[in-house]
């Protein structure tokens, strides 16, 4: 297929991006029919940027501690992303609440990666949280974003088990590793229209994959 075709993704990072990495290799890869067409960071000390800079991706800084409030930033952030003329716009480790005007304006393209099997644990410290509770498995999910954070419709789950031995550092580290296979799913499908937003609201049962990658919910037919 040609460049011209391929689907156009914006990734929003905050920090360390090694989902944006994943998602850049899985493109690299030809995994995955899709096109980086800039990473918006909005801490300029984001590691992102130097992932960015070293794969030739164009980036751009929109620092929120420039802006009085949340609407100017996101009107900012709006108007970046809407020049790059994205299919996509993924949020991977976004450490930003967004205004509703700004999710609604990209509602249906705008997706994010959660450390939790939502609706468990949404806001932070989720891997303390499951290990408190006692939980058998943790996971990521990857949802649409909707005005309530952490809320959004799920497009797919990825599960592991608690291991007896585990603390927040090495299920961090797993669920991590599980977040790198399933974003890049997440986005495939998206990109092949196997999921939509509609279709993601109707699932009754999140479509989920274990630790390797295997799929053990479908999505609906
Ligand atoms: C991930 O755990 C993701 O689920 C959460 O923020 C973290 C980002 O990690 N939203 P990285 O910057 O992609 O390494």
């Amino acid at each position: 297929m040609a460049v011209a075709n391929k689907a156009r993704l914006v990734v929003l990072a905050s920090g360390n991006g090694s989902n944006f990495q994943a998602i850049i290799d899985a493109c690299e890869s030809a995994r995955l029919d899709a096109e980086m067409v800039l990473l918006v960071v909005n801490r300029p000390d984001a590691y992102a940027l130097e992932r960015a800079q070293k794969h030739g991706i164009p980036s751009s800084l929109i620092d929120h501690k420039d802006y009085p409030d949340r609407e100017s930033f996101d009107a900012a952030l709006a108007k970046t992303i809407d020049e790059a003329r994205p299919d996509w716009i993924i949020m991977a480790g976004f450490m930003r609440i967004l205004t509703d005007g700004f999710v609604e304006r990209f509602r249906g393209r705008l997706i994010n990666i959660h450390p939790s099997l939502l609706p468990k644990y949404p806001g932070m410290n989720t891997h303390a949280r499951a290990l408190e509770a006692g939980d058998l498995k943790h996971g990521a999910t990857v949802h649409f974003v909707t005005p309530t954070v952490d809320a959004g419709p799920p497009i797919v789950q990825g599960r592991l088990e608690i291991l007896d031995n585990d603390d927040v550092e090495s299920l961090k580290q797993r669920i991590h590793g599980v977040e790198h296979r399933l974003y890049p799913l997440a986005i495939d499908w998206l990109v092949k229209g196997k999921i939509d937003f509609e279709r993601a609201q109707k699932q009754t049962r999140p479509a989920a994959v274990d630790a390797s990658g295997t799929l053990i919910v479908p999505t609906p037919p």
